[in-house]
């Protein structure tokens, strides 16, 4: 398996101003070498981050959205094409905010994940199940259902290879992050439907874990086997701490 990866999602924070400053400041903090970094602005930041960043490839950039079609009469969308512009490097597709607020669907995160791939762009597709759903005893059930259903066209290796990104609803946002062994399990379960799909393959394809990490509890997940980065939402948004975060998550 290659580099862990950590991406920072801001979600709705920081126009292009702040997203300036923020890298900026960011560009200050040492990384550990061994370490995939991304931060993942509002669109409308993209741009901004991008000149912020000047020459330095790191963080790489991803984009928290996209839209499957490459052009034409789509209102208010941005294309794979658009961010290919840029250079954006990975794109967030199916996130539990996107479906619970704008009617993501498994096979809208499926059309955009191949919309994406097409240009050279990897999408870190989003699953996870709701706080009932593990209190019923169904949270394998889900996730398996959303994977199955996400990845179906999906290419796991190449130029632009399938991420995919654990992230239980009940954990994001909400300061109560999942047991490493409760992550154990579900990505046991998502690693067998990747062998199934892609053979040899699916050792191409990263699984994330999302929901509540943090500069104290990161080594913990990034140390637990079968865990291939994060997902970090809060705790990205001051770029000091998340440059702790990084550093926290490898063992030096
Ligand atoms: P959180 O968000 O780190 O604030 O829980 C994670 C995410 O939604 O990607």
């Amino acid at each position: 398996m290659e580099k862990k990866l950590i991406i920072a999602n801001w979600k709705m924070h920081y126009g292009p101003i702040k997203a300036g400053a923020w890298i900026r400041a960011f560009r200050r903090e040492r990384l550990p070498k061994d370490l995939d970094v991304a931060v993942a602005p509002p669109f409308i930041s993209l741009a901004s981050v991008r000149a912020s960043l000047g020459r330095a490839s790191i963080p790489a950039l991803a984009s928290q959205d996209v839209y499957w079609e490459m052009e034409g009469k789509f209102t208010g969308e941005v294309s794979p094409p658009m961010l290919e512009e840029l250079g954006i490097q990975y794109c967030l597709v199916g996130h539990s905010e996107r479906r619970k607020h704008f009617g993501e669907t498994n096979e809208t995160a499926r059309k955009k994940a191949i919309a994406l791939q097409a240009v050279g762009i990897s999408p870190v597709l989003c699953v996870g199940e709701t706080v009932v759903e593990r209190r019923d005893g169904n949270a394998l059930k889900t996730v398996r259902a959303q994977v199955r259903a996400g990845i179906k066209g999906v290419k796991p290796d190449g130029k632009a290879p399938l991420h995919i990104a654990y992230e239980p609803v009940w954990a994001i946002g909400s300061g109560r992050a999942c047991s490493p062994h409760d992550i154990r399990e579900m990505h046991e379960a998502i690693r067998g439907i990747l062998r199934k799909a892609y053979g040899a393959k699916a050792s191409d394809v990263r699984v994330l874990y999302g929901g509540s990490v943090d500069e104290h509890n990161i080594l913990e997940y990034m140390t637990t086997s079968g865990i291939d980065g994060a997902l970090v939402g809060t705790a990205s948004l001051d770029p000091a701490a998340f440059g702790r975060l990084c550093r926290a998550s490898i063992v030096t």
